[in-house]
């Protein structure tokens, strides 16, 4: 006998649910009319703009203008934290010694023109002379070299 009335008080929570749920729906469907009424572009546009800024910041570094740490974090980072194809590790004085030697506008001289398995410019083909110098600076500063990093105009 206790097994008919299992289900039905199991069965009570669906059935007092099922208004509730209803009412949510209708509540919902209600909202969203509204809201369709609502929408402008203006305002979907406002709604927007956070992410949209976001992105406007990263694209606003204009070429010529980024730093050392910005162009060494996206682009040399990608083999010289691992040391791929045998680039020299960021921050393995050991392996950057001999490279110091040559100096800043020597090593800039090579990071431009790439070298063997390093892409001319790391492989990214709008960064200024500059730039590629800034980067040189940062990266072998982080190996013990005392570059000056060119700064950045405002
Ligand atoms: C695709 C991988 C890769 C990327 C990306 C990369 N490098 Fe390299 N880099 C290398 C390798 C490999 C070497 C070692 C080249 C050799 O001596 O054979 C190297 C060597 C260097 C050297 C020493 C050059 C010399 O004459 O001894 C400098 C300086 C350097 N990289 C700077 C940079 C800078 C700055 C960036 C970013 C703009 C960068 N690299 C991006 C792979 C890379």
């Amino acid at each position: 006998m206790s097994n008919h009335r299992a289900p039905r008080a199991a069965l009570q929570p669906t059935r007092f649910a099922m208004p509730v749920v209803a009412m949510v729906a209708a509540a919902l469907l209600a909202g969203c009319g509204k809201q369709g009424a609502a929408i402008d572009p203006e305002k979907s546009a406002e709604l927007i703009q956070p992410v949209a800024r976001i992105e406007l910041k990263v694209v606003k570094v204009a070429p010529g203008s980024r730093t050392g740490e910005q162009i060494v974090k996206s682009v040399c980072a990608g083999c010289h934290d691992a040391g791929s194809l045998g680039a020299p590790k960021t921050g393995d004085a050991a392996a950057w010694a001999p490279r110091l030697a040559l100096g800043h506008d020597g090593l800039t001289k090579s990071a431009i023109a790439g070298k063997n398995q390093m892409p001319p410019r790391g492989g990214l083909s709008d960064l200024t002379d500059t730039e590629v110098a800034r980067a040189v600076a940062y990266l072998a500063n982080k190996a013990g070299a005392k570059f000056t990093e060119p700064p950045v105009q405002q």
